[in-house]
């Protein structure tokens, strides 16, 4: 039996006033839900996994609750990069599907210019990328990322060089690229590390584009180390430390982005959030320690979710 899946736009985002009547915040929260939509090919749409009933726990070997996985790897839980891999998420960043697109009609994105992906994920930037006539070259470290990216790419007809390796570490010569894109993948390694990486394999006057989160306060320790627990990433920057290591790393013009003619952040529908090319691995995501990860994740958002924000860090190679 197939299954493919899609997220359901978080709801959040739209606010319903007392007459009835439909308004939306003027930024999106940094997160949306990743609530999933099984569409079983034989019996149609259902909600929830097939054989699992809403609220029903998946109980542990031992009957005991499931253990909570963490960002370092423990007694075989799978680590948070494992389990984005397995929901096979095609927008897994601040601002979904609908930011990256709302950001990319802004930039001046033109036929041939050579685009990296770093971090590709499950390839849905990269398509996109295609779509819009660039040479893109995709690299991921993870190889059951790659895997469903070419799937994509296969049923969509883009053609993409995905690369298997380490941003950190790039694979390939000096000034080979007009624009670097990363989309939530730079927080997880130090960001001084991987922009002088972007800035080496950028051309003279080449760009780089950086969706990542960002703390709002500076000092927020019980932040960072349930970041750590969950996501296994160092301390996030604030706006300001994400715009400081650009600059340490030689970029000029460096900023973030704002939507060129004013225009508020453009809020991602449910049918635009939807991707028909997310492949889950069921097997792995209906495991406990996913369902305990997303109970601790979602217990994150509600805890601090307020004291983070996103942006759209740019700059210039000189
Ligand atoms: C949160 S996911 C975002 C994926 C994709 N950009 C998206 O928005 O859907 C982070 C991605 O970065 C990749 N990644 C993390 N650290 C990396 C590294 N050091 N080198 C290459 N890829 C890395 C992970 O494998 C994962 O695909």
């Amino acid at each position: 039996m197939q299954y493919c899946a899609y997220r359901l736009a978080d709801i959040r985002t739209a606010r319903f006033r007392s007459d009835g009547v439909k308004s939306f915040q003027k930024r999106p929260p940094p997160f949306r839900s990743t609530s999933l939509m099984y569409i079983d090919t034989e019996r149609g749409l259902t909600r929830y996994p097939p054989g699992r009933a809403r609220n029903q726990r998946t109980p542990g070997r031992s009957g005991r609750p499931p253990r909570i996985c963490c960002g370092r790897k423990e007694s075989g839980a799978m680590e948070y990069h494992e389990i984005i891999a397995a929901t096979g998420a095609g927008a897994a960043h601040p601002g979904g599907f609908g930011g990256t697109l709302d950001f990319l009609a802004d930039a001046e994105v033109s036929p041939g210019q050579r685009v990296l992906e770093v971090g590709c994920g499950t390839g849905r930037t990269s398509c996109a990328l295609a779509a819009m006539g660039c040479a893109v070259t995709a690299v991921d470290r993870s190889e059951a990322m790659l895997e469903k990216a070419k799937r994509r790419a296969a049923l969509l007809g883009a053609t993409i060089d995905f690369v298997q390796g380490d941003l950190r570490a790039l694979p390939f010569e000096a000034a080979s690229f007009d624009i670097v894109f990363a989309e939530s993948v730079t927080a997880f390694a130090p960001p001084a590390e991987a922009y002088r990486e972007y800035a080496r394999v950028l051309r003279s006057g080449g760009r780089v584009w950086d969706r990542e989160l960002y703390k709002i306060e500076a000092d927020a320790p019980e932040l960072d180390a349930e970041m750590y627990a969950l996501y296994g990433s160092a301390p996030l920057p604030t706006k300001s430390g994400w715009l400081e290591s650009l600059k340490a790393a030689g970029f000029v013009r460096v900023g973030v982005w704002t939507p060129r003619d004013g225009r508020p952040f453009v809020v991602g529908s449910a049918e635009l959030e939807a991707d028909p090319l997310q492949f889950i691995d069921l097997d792995r995501v209906l495991r406990p320690d996913v369902a305990a990860f997303t109970a601790r994740n979602a217990a994150f958002l509600r805890r601090f979710g307020e004291a983070l924000s996103y942006g759209v860090f740019i700059g210039e190679n000189p």
